[in-house]
């Protein structure tokens, strides 16, 4: 038999009358008189006011058992900031069902605690209204997302968390064998290998709610461990793969926020970077890009005699002060500009460094260019283009996005993206996504006279900003996957050394397939109106890596390392 009737926060006016019993924490109370006390007792789903006839020997964070009667509070002592806000529990018989020291900071929202004490003591902080909330959103999304899939005819597959290293480019995490010393596991960056051998198994449609480990820095929006949606299709193409994410993701947001996004837009990955500077636009808001190299091409100003240049205008911005340019003229130069080029916008000219070697057309010609009115800020940068993007779209990020809780959910597919990003020390080309992406068949002839111009079948969905996942069409055909590995400069045995139970799998007949993964973590987050992941999370990992509650990463005893065969080198000075 449960201990209680009801929730504390669940009672309300209807129960008037009801005698009830409700189990949950001390919130608070108030010493009335010697004989009149108000405990505010906490379950997870609220407070509740209980009239009691004395509190002195009960402290915060007790656990309770309260059983009285539902009254209505007395005229003016209501409180409409709580659900329960016009009752109060009458006439209590108290049962201390466990006493507590008292909590390490108060159990609160208004109160934020340092970071490494909430951790420390996580089972408190998730005590919290805001925690509590979180945990249980993450729970519907997950709920929501397994519903989807299966829905849309996938199957749930576990794949292993002792494996080998998968080719996602992060650093691993390795596990020492205890059979065989001097061998190692490497828990999953993904189960991007395993996935595509399920399709060769004929599982047809896989999809995992999977936890992953990549050992990288963390940041607001990364974890040492996270979890993902991962999904995979065989015989279809880039369209089916966008349409079942964009069907499960939509029943998520749903799930969360009782709308469905109707609009997940596409944009290129050539357009995104053109517009915002970015492969992840946030398209909350405007500041687009505006192109001006054609406006500059006769320019006398020497700042502007370069292949590209573009601007950006911030409105309103016109009475920035020098302090603010100069720390923004850091920034760029941080980021690799030779400087930015900034305009005060005024009634009849242009404010700023650069104005003097700008003639009176070309003047106008930017205004006009810009859409710039009185009061409004023009920056710009001038260099290469890829360059020019990326400086630029961070600059528009810094000054133009809004806080995560504004501007509504705005998802966003970028398709196309290139095949490589870059070259390597040795000159080679590098994969953007991982050596498994076809590229885009209208530009399979250019892979040897041109790779970088190579688009491939790859995509992500961004939301608000963020890269919420990743996922492309996979090679499945041998030829095209030996030609990328000899542009990766991937010899066959080392290919056959890092994935040769993948590429002997596809000798036996390999459907053409494809797939995504999305992060959880940052999808709740942001439903959740939170800039860092690990609010969403149970038991995340502090910026440094460290877990305080458990104590995580700790030495092993000297026997363990015996049986694993380890030896451990004294710490690096
Ligand atoms: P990718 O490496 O882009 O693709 O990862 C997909 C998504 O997983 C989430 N994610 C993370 N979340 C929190 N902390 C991390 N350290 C972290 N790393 C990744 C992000 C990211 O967009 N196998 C491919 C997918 C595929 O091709 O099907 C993959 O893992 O939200």
């Amino acid at each position: 038999m449960t201990l209680r009737t009801d929730c504390c926060g669940e009672l309300s006016a209807a129960d008037v009358g009801r005698t009830v019993s409700v189990c949950g924490w001390v919130a608070s109370r108030r010493e009335h008189s010697e004989q009149l006390a108000f405990v505010d007792l906490r379950d997870h789903t609220g407070v509740v006011q209980c009239v009691v006839d004395h509190a002195h020997d009960l402290r915060s964070e007790y656990v309770l058992r309260i059983t009285g009667t539902v009254n209505q509070r007395p005229a003016g002592m209501e409180n409409p900031a709580i659900s329960t806000g016009e009752i109060e529990l009458k006439d209590c018989d108290v049962e201390v069902l466990n006493t507590a020291q008292p909590p390490p900071f108060p159990v609160t929202d208004r109160i934020e605690a340092d970071e490494n004490i909430r951790l420390k003591y996580r089972y408190v902080d998730l005590r919290r209204e805001r925690m509590q909330r979180n945990l249980r959103l993450r729970s519907r999304i997950n709920n929501a997302i397994r519903r989807s899939f299966e829905d849309q005819g996938f199957v749930e597959v576990e794949t292993p968390l002792l494996t080998v290293s998968t080719p996602e480019g992060s650093r691993d995490f390795v596990v020492p064998s205890r059979l065989r010393h001097g061998s190692f596991y490497a828990l999953p960056q993904s189960p991007q290998l395993f996935k595509q051998l399920l399709m060769v198994a004929g599982v047809d449609r896989y999809f995992q709610i999977v936890r992953l480990a990549r050992d990288e820095d963390l940041r607001a929006d990364r974890q040492l461990d996270f979890t993902q949606l991962d999904a995979e299709m065989a015989f279809v193409d880039q369209e089916d793969v966008l349409s079942a994410v964009t069907e499960a993701v939509a029943s998520a947001t749903e799930a969360v926020t009782g709308e469905r996004p109707s609009e997940f837009p596409r944009i290129s990955w050539e357009d995104a970077a053109e517009r915002y500077g970015s492969d992840k636009p946030d398209v909350r808001f405007g500041m687009e890009l505006v192109e001006l190299t054609e406006l500059f091409a006769g320019t006398e100003a020497k700042a502007f005699q370069a292949p590209c240049i573009k601007g950006i205008l911030a409105a309103g911005e016109g009475d920035i002060s020098r302090n603010r340019v100069d720390a923004l003229t850091d920034m760029c130069k941080q980021w690799g500009a030779k400087g930015l080029a900034w305009f005060r916008v005024r009634a009849n000219e242009l404010e700023g460094q650069l104005t003097k070697f700008l003639s009176e057309d070309e003047q106008i010609k930017l205004r006009q260019a810009m859409g710039a009115n009185p009061g409004d800020l023009i920056l710009v940068i001038a260099d290469e283009r890829p360059l020019v993007r990326t400086i630029l779209g961070r600059l528009r990020v810094e000054l133009g996005r809004p806080p995560v809780y504004e501007g509504g959910l705005h998802y966003l597919w970028v398709t196309d993206f290139p095949l490589f990003e870059g070259v390597d020390d040795a000159g080679r080309p590098m994969p953007a996504h991982h050596p498994f992406t076809m590229p885009h068949p209208d530009d399979i002839e250019k892979m040897e006279s041109d790779p970088l111009s190579v688009r491939s079948q790859a995509y992500d969905l961004v939301l608000n900003g963020w890269e919420l996942g990743s996922g492309s069409v996979r090679i499945h055909r041998a030829d095209i996957q030996q030609k990328i590995f000899g542009l990766l400069g991937i010899d066959a045995e080392r290919a056959q050394e890092r994935f040769g139970f993948l590429l002997d799998a596809f000798r036996y007949g390999a459907p053409p397939h494809a797939g995504f993964a999305f992060g959880i973590d940052r999808l709740a987050a942001i439903l959740a109106g939170e800039d860092n992941i690990r609010e969403v999370i149970a038991f995340p990992k502090t910026q440094s890596g460290a877990d305080p509650l458990t104590g995580a990463p700790a030495p092993l005893d000297q026997k363990q390392l015996d049986e694993l065969g380890l030896r451990v080198l004294p710490p690096k000075s």
